[in-house]
């Protein structure tokens, strides 16, 4: 990848949890699917050492409606080792969202891990400032004890947000 022509017909790979997907998450994807020909933003089915909040229909339809109109990103999602589904969607890049320094420790060692595993290099896109405190786990942990994360989330996010603490809200009642 050394000049724009090869960067148009690079496909990446965008991987996280998405657990949901924020108003950071949606910047990333937007500036990365204009540095690569093709992005594919992959929900890993099950995160490590914890169960997500929202299944991953749930996942796989907030960012499928949020990334529309993003006409060379689609979602996709994947079980198990992110190399592997690197090398088996014959991606030619991993792409990750830095926000704050602390997030560079534990990305580095995994972009050195993947790399190893599968060849393949990570790249590293600074997270828009405005959004370097914004993580699903606090957006998730703030929405449900009833703070405002409208600003943080994308639109679609919101709503199934919404649906998802009235369902918790009427089977506690
Ligand atoms: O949004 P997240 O939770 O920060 O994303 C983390 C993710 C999905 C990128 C990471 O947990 C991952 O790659 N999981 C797949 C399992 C794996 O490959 N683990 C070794 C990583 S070096």
């Amino acid at each position: 990848m050394t000049n724009g022509k090869l960067a148009r017909t690079t496909r990446a790979i965008y991987p996280g949890s998405f657990d949901p997907p924020t108003n950071g998450h949606l910047d990333v994807v937007e500036r990365a699917a204009k540095c690569f020909g093709e992005l594919l933003v992959a929900i890993v089915v099950n995160p490590q050492k914890r169960s997500p909040m929202f299944s991953l229909d749930e996942r796989v339809a907030m960012l499928k409606e949020c990334i529309t109109g993003i006409h060379n990103a689609r979602v996709e999602h994947f079980h198990g080792l992110l190399a592997d589904y690197v090398k088996s969607a014959n991606a030619d890049v991993i792409v990750k969202g830095l926000r704050v320094v602390s997030d560079f420790e534990s990305e580095m060692s995994a972009a050195m891990m993947n790399r190893s595993l599968s060849g393949v290099d990570t790249l590293f896109l600074m997270s828009d400032q405005k959004y370097s405190f914004v993580s699903s786990s606090l957006v998730k942990e703030v929405y449900f004890l009833g703070g405002d994360v409208a600003s943080l989330v994308p639109d679609p996010v919101l709503r199934v947000m919404a649906e998802k603490r009235t369902s918790q809200l009427e089977s506690r009642s």
